[in-house]
C-alpha cells in the first residue's frame, strides 16, 4: 500500500496560488532514508553516500542530504555548480562523467573534486591540458561481457555500455597515475540500475573488490575507497519488495572481510552514489484530471504530461497512481491516464484499474522523487512544473517556481515573444 504524507486539503490550499501539476518532496522521508543507510553501513568507518545529483538536482534537496553527511556525485558543470553552491566542494564531490567537455573537467579540478576517469586517455589529457592531475587517482571499471550466473540485472551487457575501462586498462591507468606521482587512490563502477535483488547487487560489489585487489596485487597500490555507484532499486510496483539495506550492508561486510581484509589490504572507505533509492520514494507528482474521454478505451486527461515525468513514456516504467481521497474506493474503471503531448506514449498509465475519476480530481503519481522532474523537457512548448519541499513541520516550501512562457521564450530574440 503506497501512502501519501499530505492531504487533499493541503494540495487545494497550495493550488490556490500554485497551479498543478507540481512536485512535492517529503523532507522527513528523505532524512529517514539517509539516516537508515548511514546506520546500516556504520560498520565501515569511512562509509559515505555521494548523492547522484542527476536524480533530483535541486539545491534545497542537496542541503537536506548534506545535513546527513552526504557528498555529491556530479556529472556535469551544472551539477558541480549546484554542489558548490550548497558549500560542498573538494572531496565532497565525486565527479563521474563521460565524454566530458574540457570546461567541466577544468571546473572539477578547480573545485578539488575527486575525478573519476572514465577512460585512460583522460589521464594524458589532464597532464597536457592542465599540467596536473587530481590529488586522488580514481578509474571507473567496466567488467565487460557478462559471464553466465546470477548477475542478470546489469544495465544491459557491460560490453555494450559506453562507460568505464577494461581490467587491463585499469592496471595501465593506475600505473600511469603512479608514474605521475599520484599517491592516493580509489576505484569505481556503476553497472546496475534499479536493482531490487541483493544477490546481483552483491555480485557487482564482489566483481569490483576483485578488480581492485587485482590492481593492488599488480602494482602494490593501497586504495582509500571503493565506490559501488548507485543502482539500488525502489519498489515502484505495489507488489515489489524494497531492498533490505541492513542485509545488503551485512553481506557487503562479509565480502569486504573476505576479499580485502583477510588478504592483507588495509581498511578502506566504502562509497556509494545512490540517487533513486535516496529520494525516489519521497517525491510525488500531483496533477489534476482535466478531461475524460471515451473511444475504444477510457481516458483520463491530466494537466501534467510526459514533459513532467518521462519514465512511463520512455521506459514503460510503472508509477503507482492514487486518486486523492478515493484510496478506499473500489477499482471499478480501467483507464489510460494521459498527458497532452502529441505523442501517443504520453501516458502515465495504460489499462490501469482505478476508482472512477471525475474532472477536477487530484491524482498523485508516486515514486517521482528521482529521475522525475530532472528528466523533464519542453517538447510541444510544455513548461516544467514547480517543486515543493514538505518540511518536517508539515509546511510547504517552494523550492523551484514553475516555468513561464517568458522563460520558454527567453532564448528567442523575436518581436512579439518578449514582454
Ligand atoms: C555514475 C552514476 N552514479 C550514480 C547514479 C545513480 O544511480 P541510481 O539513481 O540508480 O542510484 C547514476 C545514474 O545514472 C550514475 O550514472
Amino acid at each position: 500500500m503506497k501512502t501519501i504524507p499530505f492531504t487533499k486539503s493541503d494540495i487545494e490550499t497550495l493550488a490556490e496560488n500554485h497551479p498543478t501539476p507540481l512536485y512535492i518532496y517529503d523532507e522527513d522521508g528523505i532524512l529517514k532514508t539517509a539516516e537508515r543507510f548511514n546506520n546500516a553501513f556504520s560498520w565501515n568507518i569511512g562509509y559515505r553516500n555521494f548523492y547522484a545529483v542527476k536524480a533530483l538536482p535541486n539545491p534545497y534537496i542537496l542541503e537536506v542530504l548534506k545535513s546527513q553527511g552526504q557528498g555529491f556525485d556530479c556529472s556535469s558543470i551544472g551539477e558541480l555548480e549546484m554542489s558548490s553552491a550548497v558549500g560542498s566542494v573538494g572531496e565532497n564531490i565525486m565527479f563521474s562523467s563521460n565524454d566530458t567537455p574540457r570546461k567541466d573537467f577544468e571546473r572539477a579540478l578547480e573545485l578539488g573534486a575527486i575525478i573519476n576517469f572514465d577512460d585512460l586517455s583522460h589521464i594524458d589529457y589532464f597532464v597536457s591540458e592542465f599540467e596536473r592531475l587530481p590529488e586522488i587517482g580514481c578509474c571507473r571499471y567496466n567488467p565487460g561481457p557478462l559471464k553466465p550466473g546470477p548477475a542478470v540485472n546489469f544495465i544491459g551487457d557491460p560490453a555494450e555500455v559506453k562507460y568505464g575501462c577494461t581490467l587491463d586498462q585499469l592496471v595501465s591507468g593506475y600505473r600511469k597515475l603512479q608514474e605521475q606521482g599520484v599517491k592516493r587512490f580509489g576505484i569505481h563502477t556503476m553497472v546496475v540500475s534499479n536493482d531490487l535483488h541483493i544477490e546481483s547487487l552483491l555480485d557487482t560489489y564482489e566483481m569490483l573488490f576483485d578488480a581492485m585487489m587485482h590492481v593492488h596485487q599488480e602494482l602494490g597500490i593501497v586504495f582509500e575507497f571503493i565506490n559501488f555507484g548507485g543502482g539500488v532499486g525502489i519498489p515502484y510496483l505495489p507488489t515489489d519488495s524494497e531492498v533490505d539495506i541492513e542485509v545488503l550492508s551485512q553481506k557487503t561486510k562479509d565480502i569486504y572481510n573476505k576479499k580485502v581484509i583477510e588478504v592483507g589490504h588495509p581498511d578502506l572507505s566504502i562509497f556509494t552514489e545512490f540517487g533513486r533509492c535516496m529520494t525516489g520514494p519521497h517525491g510525488y507528482l500531483v496533477t489534476r484530471a482535466i478531461h475524460t474521454k471515451s473511444t475504444y478505451k477510457e481516458y483520463i486527461g491530466t494537466d501534467a504530461s510526459m514533459a513532467n515525468l518521462m519514465r512511463p513514456g520512455m521506459y514503460g516504467a510503472y508509477h503507482h497512481i492514487s486518486v486523492m481521497e478515493k484510496d478506499n474506493a473500489s477499482l471499478t474503471h480501467t483507464y489510460d491516464v494521459t498527458g497532452s503531448l502529441c505523442e501517443n506514449n504520453d501516458k502515465f498509465a495504460i489499462d490501469r484499474e482505478l476508482p472512477e475519476i471525475e474532472i477536477g480530481d487530484l491524482l498523485v503519481i508516486h515514486d517521482a522523487g528521482a529521475h522525475g522532474h530532472s528528466m523533464g523537457f519542453q517538447y510541444n512548448a510544455k513548461l516544467r512544473s514547480a517543486e515543493f519541499l514538505m518540511k518536517s513541520d508539515g509546511s510547504f516550501e517552494q523550492i523551484r517556481r514553475a516555468e513561464t512562457l517568458d522563460d520558454y521564450f527567453a532564448t528567442l530574440d523575436y518581436k512579439g515573444l518578449k514582454n
